[in-house]
């Protein structure tokens, strides 16, 4: 048993649908929730910054004496790739793994989709780890750049006309390729979840990556002897710029109210 906290890093908000799911399969479990949100997006930054911004968040997040950190943000699990908690005390888990091993397990025909950022989309992560457990798979992804902002802004309805126009253009990517599985890479992608189920006809998997993290991580835990014994768990939040536009979008994201909320300088992250 181990009572300390779960630490989870996102550039922004959308790591708060991992912590959704956290709290459905392990609501007993302490989180600390650390979003990025003064420097997201990280999507369309280089693979140099991307890891420097992690570094930063990561360590911050390691001072918390937190039990373990998932990297609940695409971007950075795919750019970090095999060097994910390399240095770190704590064990280290990212989401394109769980994806990928949910992704080859529902697929039927082998042909599998990704949406995703563009820095995760020139990674190649999914689709290495995808080749590696499924060698004669077919693989299309798409990055999709103007989700993020979409989501962020509330565009995210399941009926809203402007994002349902983009998402047709992202998702025409996939015309003919016959996929029967897609990926959510990001975890921004799942708020659009209902808006793509519907879009695409109802007829594919839909993986989202942020709780295939959680899943994994409750795995971990338990092969580890890790679990909270306790009945309750509670929730902290650090972010990086204004709290009050994280706790009125959290709170979609998340699907309860965000209390205990502070906000940190990134400057301050170095030092803290
Ligand atoms: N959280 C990021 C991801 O899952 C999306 C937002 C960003 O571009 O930083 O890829």
């Amino acid at each position: 048993m181990d009572e300390r906290a779960i630490g989870v890093f996102d550039s922004g908000l959308g790591g708060l649908t991992a912590v959704r799911e956290l709290r459905r399969i392990l609501p007993q479990e302490n989180i600390v929730f650390f979003g990025d949100t003064g420097r997201v997006p990280y999507g369309s930054r280089s693979p140099e910054v991307i890891r420097k911004y992690a570094a930063e968040c990561m360590r911050f997040l390691e001072k918390q004496n937190v039990k373990m950190i998932i990297v609940a943000c695409g971007t950075v699990s795919s750019v970090l790739g095999e060097d994910m908690g390399k240095g770190f005390s704590v064990p280290c888990m990212g989401v394109v793994k769980p994806a990928v091993k949910a992704a080859a397990a529902a697929t039927k025909n082998e042909k599998i989709g990704l949406i995703a950022t563009a820095a995760t989309v020139a990674s190649r992560s999914y689709e290495k780890l995808t080749k590696n457990l499924l060698p004669h798979a077919e693989f299309t992804a798409k990055a999709c750049p103007l989700f993020v902002p979409l989501v962020e802004n509330g565009y995210s309805g399941a009926d809203c006309e402007v994002t349902r126009l983009v998402a047709k253009d992202y998702l025409s990517a996939f015309d003919g390729k016959d996929i029967d599985t897609l990926i959510l890479g990001c975890t921004h992608y799942p708020l659009l979840y209902n808006l793509i189920d519907k879009l695409t006809g109802y007829r594919l998997m839909l993986i989202d990556a942020g709780s295939e993290a959680a899943v994994a991580a409750k795995e971990f835990l338990e092969e580890n002897g890790l679990l909270s014994s306790g009945q309750s768990g509670k929730m902290k939040f650090f972010v990086t710029d204004k709290i009050e536009g994280f706790t009125r979008l959290g709170k979609e994201f998340l699907g309860e109210e965000l209390c205990n909320v502070t906000r940190l300088d990134p400057e301050e992250l170095t030092t803290r």
